[in-house]
């Protein structure tokens, strides 16, 4: 599918609104995940580099349930973002009316608007028509950098389209050029390390990847999961063959096993934890596996919210080819399913 990109566009004199994914892990009022705040940034430095531009910034915080709710304002991440993006940033407390068009009229040469949670509205998760339109009307152009929302169908991802010039933003891309590198054109052997919980959301991506890769080590909740319902599965599929106690983790031999196979393999893509994380010591297979990953010279692609807080706790980040911001849409995307947000964006056939 070949989808308008920034590149494409025309921005000067134009007010942008550009759809990030800002939905960061907020614990003891510490932001997590920060990469996914860093993730805009070229696209707004490159729309800033336009003449006469006026950038908001807009996303969603948490599941607020259309009500707004200060726990989930994105002005907790006021300050981060300064640094991050380095230039002062206007908080507005909503995305849509009044308010939005008079601080763009406001805002001073070099500064950007940060809008408030567009989940605060029901109508977002709805994709209501007339939410879309008030989401759009104070603005001249769409980009959308969120990958990780793409899997859903949601008015501040596809409703928006139909009323603004709409484009995919630098990190949108790279995203999808790093998936597609690893899903259409792997080096063998490429090996798939997958974990987490709910093993009927990874079972389309297990059996993708059976289709197409050497080998697929599944650890965590799932495959407990498949053990206890005797799921069957082709050779490649490699389920663990000891486990920590009370099956949290992973145990040493699979985490032996584990280990050599990564380190013969040329490409890794990897999605959910070994164990039971967040309760150490079943983090310890994750651990142990990731360093067999960073170590292994292979092109690594990661994704899902825990891989990547173990990632930023260790200063880790740059040792991987590719983090993806994608949990969910990671997922769908690698398993062939349907993205509404990248649907949207889909350059009219002739
Ligand atoms: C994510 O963090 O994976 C995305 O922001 C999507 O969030 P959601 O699952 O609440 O839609």
């Amino acid at each position: 599918m070949e989808i308008k990109k920034i590149q494409d566009g025309q921005f000067s004199g134009k007010k942008i609104l550009v759809r990030a994914d800002f939905n960061v892990a907020i614990v003891d009022g510490k932001i997590q995940e920060k990469f996914k705040l860093e993730a805009c940034k070229e696209t707004v430095q490159y729309l800033l580099a336009q003449d006469d531009t006026k950038i908001a910034l807009s996303s969603h915080l948490g599941r607020p349930d259309g009500k707004e709710n200060p726990e989930f304002s994105l002005a907790a991440l006021l300050g981060e973002l300064e640094q991050i993006l380095d230039k002062k940033i206007v908080f507005v407390p909503n995305c849509i009316g009044a308010e939005v068009a008079k601080a763009l009229e406001d805002l001073a040469q070099g500064e950007i608007l940060l809008l408030e949670n567009v989940r605060f509205h029901s109508d977002e998760e709805t994709n209501g028509e007339r939410f879309s339109q008030q989401l759009a009307e104070n603005f001249d152009v769409y980009i959308n950098d969120a990958f990780s929302v793409c899997h859903r169908n949601q008015a501040s991802i596809t409703g928006i389209t139909k009323y603004l010039p709409s484009y995919a933003g630098f990190w949108l891309q790279k995203e999808i050029e790093n998936l597609d590198r690893v899903i259409k054109n792997p080096e063998f052997p490429a090996t798939a390390i997958i974990g987490g919980a709910k093993i009927e959301t990874k079972l389309p991506l297990i059996n993708v990847f059976e289709s197409s890769y050497s080998n697929i080590l599944v650890g965590g909740k799932i495959a407990n999961e498949a053990i206890d319902q005797s799921l069957k599965f082709s050779a490649k599929v490699i389920l663990p063959i000891d486990f920590a106690q009370d099956r949290l983790d992973i145990g040493e031999k699979t985490v032996q096993l584990f280990k050599e196979i990564i380190a013969s393999s040329k490409v890794i893509v990897w999605n959910g934890p070994m164990g039971k994380f967040e309760q150490p010591p079943y983090d310890k297979a994750t651990r142990e596996i990731l360093g067999a990953v960073i170590n292994s010279g292979a092109y690594t692609l990661i994704g899902g919210g825990e891989s990547v807080q173990v990632l930023e706790e260790n200063n880790l980040m740059n040792k991987v080819s590719f983090v993806s911001t994608g949990g969910g849409a990671m997922l769908e995307y690698l398993s062939g399913n349907a993205m509404p947000g990248l649907e949207a964006l889909q350059v009219a056939k002739a």
